[in-house]
């Protein structure tokens, strides 16, 4: 049997991501075995495929007390979370990677979240406490569960629930996830049917509360 190449790949990167792009378009397939490095400490995957940048004009509709998001929008309009992906693309029977990281916040007394979705193709998905503490939120339209997720936690959506990551400390909160590149991203959903409970920020700890308006606890 041949030696195993460790070094580097030709891993036919064709072009800079550009926002709005589709991750598909960072690879050319099949990828190739490959290496992936973490950098904690900078936050990047190496080789680097798209990233993304949600700032608080993007949330549009998700936090609850829409007049405190207005005012957070026009003062500023912060930097809620990024995603880094590396260079596997969502494609069909690939596994993706990608590291979210949130930053620390409320706005209406709710905690910076991410928008959330439901996979379309319902498939299961992983995520990795990395840093920070957070919670993995999920709702499969009856039922809601939240899971603690502190560096070192591994939580599992299976297959049929939506999912969002909320920030409920006082530092950025960052995950690993690794999802089935088939399964598809649908942001209407949540909009429409909600995450079961919301997050809100209470003294020094977390309190949970009905979804839609009668909500806030
Ligand atoms: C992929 C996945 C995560 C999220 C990321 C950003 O299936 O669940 O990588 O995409 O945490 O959250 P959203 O996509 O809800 O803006
Ligand atoms: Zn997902």
């Amino acid at each position: 049997m041949s030696p195993v190449s460790t070094g580097t790949l030709d891993l036919q990167h064709r072009r800079c991501p550009e926002p709005g792009d589709d991750l598909s378009d960072y690879s050319v397939l099949p990828v190739p075995p490959m290496s992936i490095r973490f950098d904690q400490a900078a936050g990047t995957l190496s080789p680097a495929g798209p990233e993304l940048t949600r700032r608080m004009s993007d949330l549009e509709g998700l936090f609850l007390d829409q007049n405190a998001w207005r005012t957070a929008v026009a003062d500023g309009d912060p930097i809620v979370y990024s995603v880094v992906s590396s260079l596997v693309p969502e494609a069909d029977r690939e596994l993706p990677q990608s590291i979210t990281t949130i930053q620390p916040g409320s706005t209406g007394g709710e905690f910076w979240m991410t928008k959330g979705h439901q996979h379309p193709n319902h498939q299961g998905e992983i995520y990795l406490g990395i840093s920070g503490r957070g919670g993995l939120l999920m709702f499969d339209g009856t039922d809601t569960r939240w899971v603690d997720m502190t560096p070192g936690t591994i939580g599992y959506i299976p297959p049929g629930w939506a999912h969002r990551s909320v920030n409920v400390g006082g530092k950025p909160y960052s995950f690993l996830a690794v999802y089935p590149g088939g399964a598809g991203h649908d942001y209407g959903w949540v909009l429409e049917y909600g995450l079961g409970q919301r997050v809100w920020r209470q003294d020094d700890g977390v309190a949970f509360g009905g979804y839609f308006a009668e909500a806030s606890s």
